[in-house]
């Protein structure tokens, strides 16, 4: 197949309208997506990416009046979240209408809904008139692409088309919130903080490793370039060949074939997927990672490491 590789909104979403799939530039990550409304299309995204059926896309709106269409019963905590957070970051589950197709929730009774921030991802979903269904546009199981060079290596010749923008401003998957009960969940953590949504709701939990698994995606190992990825230990300065560091401390960098030194967690947090695949191309066995603490984005970026470790 060739893959059409262009900066044209217009065209790509000619392509979605079509009942093609394409991958856009989002402030998170790049996404992969197609008509929220044509089944066909849909399984085309699982299809390219080798994705599970039963994990569910979310689904991508660019004015808040879809939300209405798209789910019911929105609680009213639900709604100051969206005051305050969309367009953002974050995706938050609700119950969904009977429009949205099977496929697309993975058989579920609720949707994960995002209203992305970049420019160029909204200009694209008003373009198409329809909400966009998108899961990152990575295969399934490599890390997610944070620029469109990252989705060229994943799917050049496998998809019709690639909206190239920016890279991602925070480089990690949105924040994935429950609002289907009497108190929000956050089921995926990002850049949309647990500490920002308590001020919201003061009742809200992270939903532990050990809880029941609610979010399919969860279940599934995640993130993970080719090579191991482990947390960093002590200082040495012996040369380590085949291995790589990323983290916030200089210290802990001697000796390392590859580095790279963040200078503050939201750095890290941005550069983290890219890193794994650049260390996957120049060929590192073991990428040692900082271990940070998980407050703020500290605790989206420590969700993402454990689940590279595996
Ligand atoms: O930042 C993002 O969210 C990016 C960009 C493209 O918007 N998209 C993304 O999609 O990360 P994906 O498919 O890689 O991750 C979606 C996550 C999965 O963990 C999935 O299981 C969960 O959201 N999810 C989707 N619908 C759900 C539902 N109805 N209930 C629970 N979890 C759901
Ligand atoms: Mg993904």
């Amino acid at each position: 197949m060739k893959t059409i590789v262009t900066d044209s909104v217009k065209e790509t979403a000619k392509i979605i309208k079509k009942g093609g799939i394409a991958a856009f530039p989002t402030e998170t990550v790049y996404g992969l997506g197609a008509n929220v409304y044509d089944e066909k299309a849909i399984s085309k995204i699982f299809k390219a990416k080798g994705r599970p059926g039963d994990n569910p896309l979310i689904v991508h709106i660019a004015h808040k009046k879809h939300l209405e269409i798209l789910a019911r019963e929105i609680p009213e905590y639900a709604r100051k979240i969206i005051r305050q957070f969309f367009p953002g970051p974050i995706a938050l589950i609700l119950k969904k209408n009977e429009i949205v197709p099977d496929v697309v929730t993975a058989g579920l009774d609720t949707i994960a809904i995002r209203m992305p921030s970049s420019k160029i991802a909204l200009d694209l979903i008003k373009e198409c008139g329809f909400p966009v269904a998108a899961p990152s546009s990575n295969l399934s199981g490599s890390p997610s692409p944070t620029s469109f060079v990252h989705v060229l290596q994943d799917f050049k010749g496998k998809i019709p088309c690639i909206l190239i923008g920016p890279k991602a401003k925070f480089g990690l998957e949105s924040t994935v919130v429950d609002c289907t009960g009497r108190d929000p969940v956050i089921l995926r953590p990002g850049v949309v903080t647990l500490e920002q949504l308590k001020k919201i709701n003061k009742n809200i939990k992270y939903q532990s490793r050990t809880l029941k698994i609610i979010s399919p995606g969860q279940k599934y190992r995640h993130y993970s370039p080719k090579a191991k990825v482990r947390f960093v230990k002590r200082e040495t300065s012996n040369l380590k060949r085949g291995t790589a560091y990323i983290g916030l401390n200089k210290k802990f960098a001697k000796g390392f074939e590859h580095v790279n030194i963040c200078s503050s967690v939201e750095e890290y947090a941005k550069h983290l997927f890219s890193f794994f695949r650049e260390c996957d191309q120049i060929g590192i066995k073991t990428i040692y990672c900082d271990k940070v603490s998980e407050k703020g984005v500290g605790l989206a970026i420590m969700n993402r490491l454990m689940k590279a470790i595996g």
